[in-house]
């Protein structure tokens, strides 16, 4: 993917992805950090994101690792803090840690359904929200993007904390846009639709059987891959999405519009 856009296109930017130690998380910090990034990679497991930017380095680009819970609102703004004081700045902030599980509505806990709201929803606002001085001061204007999912807005039966959480985080991010938009800062959302070699597409998909009628509803007959994740992340952080702010970044195959035929 690095041959598809310019060296050093983010050169000097310092992005900071959660849930960064695996799967989409990964394959985008190690994209940004091929075009000149230097990547914080943050998560839960500290030997995760730690082997993680320790790969990155032995490629020879520039990453460092945070143990992190984006659900604990001190313990992020200590983090953003430290990058800033490690690393001179903060431009980048991809917002992809996320904690999904398939369970029937009337079976979920209350504290089931806490906890992926917690996760998704709240630990995207306590990142951007810790993130925002950081962000407005950044002199090649701070980005902000956030995963989600095109079934946010479709509903996702089997998956209702993870679909409500996602739809909260696309509205987020277009009041942000507004909000933010004269403060230096752009505001964006990618919708993944069903990524291979991913923990979610194991445990929502595959695991429970669901592999094949998940492929049947994609037009171009494939899973996505990650690199396909972090390109559109590296689109929208890089020049080239200077002018981009509120939108949603669809990159599913055209699985959202894939209702069968009439
Ligand atoms: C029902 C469940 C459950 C399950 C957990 N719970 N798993 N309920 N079915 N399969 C309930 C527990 O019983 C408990 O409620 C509450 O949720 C909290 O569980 P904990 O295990 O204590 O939480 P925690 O250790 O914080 O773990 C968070 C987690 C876990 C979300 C439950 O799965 C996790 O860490 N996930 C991170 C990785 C992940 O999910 N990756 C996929 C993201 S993919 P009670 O009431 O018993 O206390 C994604 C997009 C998918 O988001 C795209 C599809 C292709």
């Amino acid at each position: 993917m690095e041959d598809i856009f310019g060296p050093g296109l983010l050169k000097g930017r310092v992005a900071l992805v959660t849930g960064g130690g695996t799967g989409i998380g990964l394959s985008t910090a190690t994209l940004l950090s091929t075009l000149g990034a230097h990547v914080v990679l943050a998560g839960r497991r500290e030997d995760v994101v730690r082997d993680a930017a320790d790969n990155i380095v032995a490629q020879g680009n520039a990453a460092s690792s945070v143990q992190l819970d984006v659900r604990d609102y001190e313990q992020v703004a200590a983090t953003i803090a430290g990058i800033v004081k490690d690393q001179g700045g903060l431009d980048i902030l991809v917002n992809n840690a996320a904690g999904n599980f398939r369970c029937a509505t009337e079976e979920l806990s209350p504290n089931g359904w806490r906890t992926v709201v917690d996760i998704d929803l709240h630990g995207t606002f306590n990142c951007t929200r810790a993130a925002f001085d950081a962000l407005s001061a950044s002199p090649y204007t701070g980005r902000v993007v956030s995963i989600i999912t095109s079934y946010g807005w479709s509903g996702w039966p089997g998956c209702a904390p993870a679909a409500a959480a996602k739809a909260g985080i696309q509205s987020l991010m277009r009041t942000l846009a507004v909000e933010w938009g004269d403060r230096n800062i752009l505001c964006n959302s990618v919708a993944p639709g069903a990524i291979g070699d991913t923990e979610g597409a194991k445990r929502i998909h595959d695991d429970v059987g669901r592999g094949d009628h998940e492929l049947s509803r994609v037009p171009v007959g494939r899973y996505g891959e990650r690199d396909d994740i972090a390109a559109a992340v590296a689109y929208l952080v890089s020049p080239a999405g200077r002018y981009v702010n509120g939108t949603d970044l669809v990159v599913d195959g055209g699985r959202q519009f894939s209702f069968g035929t009439a």
